[in-house]
């Protein structure tokens, strides 16, 4: 199944009723009735052209202005699927449990690796949006929204992970 080579998104029943109600909804989304809202990152360090496997905002200065950044930009292109503060309606998958697997990892090289492998995970999905069987269940956002906006959104979601 799709979902089997992400660890951290085997979630039996929940995912499996995300999926359900995402498969009704796909068709409404299909017809493309998601416009990308722009996010102004000028405050934020230019992360530059090339795309970066991992976090530049997660640990440093910069980190409290993401968060502010990515809060506006998840609530205004990610929320509607997602959920209002990063909590799952159920339509879509819970992202403040995207990097729960590692924080519970007993050494802090490992769960540096493992937050290294979400957030490559995260930045590719999120570029790439999900299509599958011919449904668009998420959009690209790819050219819409730059690097420095999609990590400042997962700097916020960071700020979300429950405890
Ligand atoms: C139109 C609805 C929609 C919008 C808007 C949307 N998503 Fe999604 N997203 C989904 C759905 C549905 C899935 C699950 C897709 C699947 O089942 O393959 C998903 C999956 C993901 C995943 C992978 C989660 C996993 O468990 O594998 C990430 C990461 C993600 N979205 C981040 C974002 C971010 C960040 C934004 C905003 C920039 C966003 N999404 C906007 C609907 C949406």
């Amino acid at each position: 199944m799709h979902f089997a080579v992400q660890t951290w998104a085997r979630r039996g029943a929940r995912t499996a009723l995300a999926l359900a109600m995402a498969a009704g909804l796909g068709a409404a989304w299909a017809h493309g009735d998601v416009t990308p809202q722009p996010m102004d990152t000028r405050t934020l360090p230019p992360v530059g052209q090339k795309w970066v496997e991992d976090n530049p905002y997660s640990k440093g200065p910069a980190r409290t202005e993401a968060v502010r950044i990515g809060a506006s930009g998840y609530n205004q292109n990610c929320a509607r699927c997602h959920g209002l503060e990063a909590i799952s309606g159920g339509i879509a998958p819970d992202l403040r449990k995207m990097d729960e697997e590692c924080t519970s990892l007993a050494s802090q090289d490992k769960k540096d690796a493992c937050f290294k492998e979400v957030n490559d995970y995260f930045i590719g999905t999120v570029r790439r949006g999900r299509t599958r069987d011919g449904r668009v269940y998420m959009p690209p956002f790819e050219g819409m929204l730059s690097q420095e906006a999609l990590w400042a959104i997962k700097t916020y979601l960071e700020s979300r992970r429950e405890p």
